[in-house]
């Protein structure tokens, strides 16, 4: 390419559906959203109507105020892992929408401001009322302490990382702990004077207020962070305040969240079709068995075996929701007319391009075939509803919401049904395994839609999709048998386009390099290869160049990302 890099952003920061991305690189939908906008684009619809359900019976709730932390998200989890519902809401949510929302226990996050700061972030004056507990986390906490008459000044000394915090009232928040706890902080403002009623519970070298305390009006403080795993005992700090002081029921289980989203949905449907797109991910699969349950033969799946799956993996989904779960499920055997598309293709986003479009095809092809649709099940998850400004999300969003179709009688419109919205993915595996649904399928990592297409550097035929599909097995293989593969973010084989000489017995080869990668991640935005034990991978080399016929070559990738990609295309 004659590219110079500063004009690189413009030919690799596009969607699968050739917009801009933002940052200069692609931005991706997960596996699952990526095929459920194919079908959305399929089915020549408006932007389905986004149509929150009312519960029925909300759980008891907590409410996580977002004053801006990047641990925000982080606390709504940790409470979750408590069995407890919560939800992540903006930080000047009014009392009244907490009191429609069912709150019992309102955390206040913390966050990068200064609560003199002109435009700092502000509570609901009205939550300082004692009727609901409220417990505030660093600048939560000095948020509470300066609206109630405090003073919060700037640190003399600024603490940032890990502090030793002696707590000194043994009831009530740190009930059951030990008095002397190491913690994580982050922090430069500081409580100088409490607010009357107050008193200091929590305490360490640089900060006698590290923890305060009102209980006669349900308000609670601490300066450090009990959600991050450097505050060993945060979990029972965060157990304290919500079961223990707000006495919050910890009822959201897995199997209540299955009995009531089946109870849901089937009120929602009524008598109404349908349609789920299955992609061999995690959300669609858990989505698509929890509606298959409440409404069973009202719901029709479709799955494009597009022919660039890993092995065994399309036989499984059939196994599954068919034999095993008896959905109606529409098995689009689509391997030659991807393949006849994709001969003679080189270019990564070209292949892109071609798959997504020939999804689109057949999704069309079998949605005509079934007649009125209502409903379209979504995987849609509970980041992607909490972030929905962020522009990351916002492009994934716009994949999943993108039409262009004006002028469609509005009747046409569908609704979706989005069982999964409330749900962080950790959760979405439990249910799954609550479900019944197999390991493999609820531990898979992520995917790309594209699938082997864009692991084969060049062009994909049926032989280099073999080759692949038999080197990416045995990499799996070892990564489970030495008990890595939840611990890595993707573990996988690439076909490269390089061949070399090898020898084998008494010849010559030129055979295949497959090139081994394997990261870990919390996110897929950023990412670092797997330190992996030399024994493992001696094993996949050896593996792999004995078995797989054609590659006489492996090689490891120990490139992080930045500056490297996690998929190479
Ligand atoms: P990169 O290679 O950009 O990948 O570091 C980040 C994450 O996105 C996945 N990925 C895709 N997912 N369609 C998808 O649904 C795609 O075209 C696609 N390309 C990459 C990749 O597997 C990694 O988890």
């Amino acid at each position: 390419m004659s590219e110079t890099p500063d004009s690189r952003p413009t030919d690799r920061g596009r969607t699968v559906h050739g917009e801009p991305a933002n940052a200069g690189h692609r931005v991706l939908a997960p596996d699952d959203a990526e095929v459920e906008a194919y079908l959305e684009q399929a089915l020549h619809a408006p932007p389905p109507l986004r149509v929150e359900a009312e519960a029925a019976e909300r759980p008891d709730t907590v409410a996580i105020l977002d004053f801006g932390s990047q641990f925000a998200q982080l606390i709504a989890r940790r409470v979750r892992e408590l069995n407890v519902y919560s939800e992540l809401l903006p930080h000047d949510t009014p009392m009244a929408e907490l009191d429609r929302r069912g709150v019992k226990a309102v955390i206040l996050s913390g966050g990068p401001s200064s609560v003199y700061d002109v435009d700092a972030p502000r509570a609901d004056p009205a939550l300082w009322s004692g009727r609901i507990p409220v417990l505030g986390i660093c600048y939560g906490l000095q948020l509470m302490a300066h609206a109630l008459g405090g003073e919060v000044v700037p640190s003399t000394r600024r603490e940032y990382g890990p502090a030793t915090v002696s707590m000194t009232e043994p009831d009530g928040l740190f009930a059951g702990i030990d008095r002397e706890q190491p913690v994580w902080m982050s922090h430069g403002d500081s409580i100088l004077r409490p607010p009357e009623g107050f008193r200091a519970t929590a305490q360490t070298d640089s900060t006698p207020y590290a923890g305060l305390a009102d209980p006669s009006r349900n308000l609670y403080g601490i300066q450090f962070h009990p959600e991050v795993v450097h505050t060993p005992v945060g979990r029972e700090v965060l157990r304290n305040f919500i079961v223990g002081i707000a006495g919050v029921r910890p009822n959201w289980t897995a199997s209540n969240l299955v009995e009531t989203t089946v109870a849901e949905v089937r009120e929602r449907v009524g008598s109404g079709h349908v349609i789920c797109a299955l992609s061999g991910g995690v959300d669609s699969a858990v989505a698509a068995t929890l509606v298959h349950r409440s409404i069973g033969d009202q719901l029709t799946c479709i799955y494009v075996d597009h022919g660039l799956m890993r092995k065994r993996e399309s036989e499984l989904l059939r196994v599954t929701f068919e034999r095993d779960l008896g959905m109606n499920l529409v098995m689009v055997d689509a391997r030659e007319r991807f393949l006849k598309r994709l001969a003679g293709v080189d270019d990564p986003e070209e292949k892109r391009r071609i798959i997504g479009d020939e999804f689109i095809r057949v999704f069309e092809e079998e949605a005509t075939k079934l007649g009125q649709i209502d409903f379209l099940v979504q995987g849609t998850l509970y980041p992607d509803v909490i972030e929905s400004t962020t522009a990351e999300t916002k492009t994934a969003q716009k994949i999943k919401t993108h039409h262009n179709v004006g002028g469609l009688p509005a009747d046409l419109r569908f609704q979706l049904i989005e069982p999964l919205r409330y749900l962080f993915k950790d959760e979405v595996r439990r249910v799954g395994v609550e479900l019944g649904l197999p390991e493999p399928m609820v531990q898979r990592q992520p995917f790309p839609g594209p699938g082997l297409a864009i692991r084969i550097i060049g062009e994909v035929t049926a032989e280099r999709l073999e080759t692949l599909r038999e080197a990416d097995w045995i990499v799996i293989d070892e990564i489970k048998a030495a008990g890595l593969y939840r611990s890595l973010w993707q573990s996988f084989a690439i076909l490269t386009p390089v061949r070399s000489v090898g020898v084998m017995g008494d010849g010559r080869t030129y055979a295949n390099v497959v090139a081994i990668r394997a990261v870990t991640s919390d996110d897929g935005m950023t990412a670092d290869w797997a330190r992996l034990p030399y024994e493992v991978l001696a094993k996949m080399s050896s593996r792999i160049v004995n078995e797989v016929p054609g590659v006489n070559r492996v090689v490891y990738d120990i490139s992080s990302k930045p500056p490297a990609t996690i998929e190479w295309e």
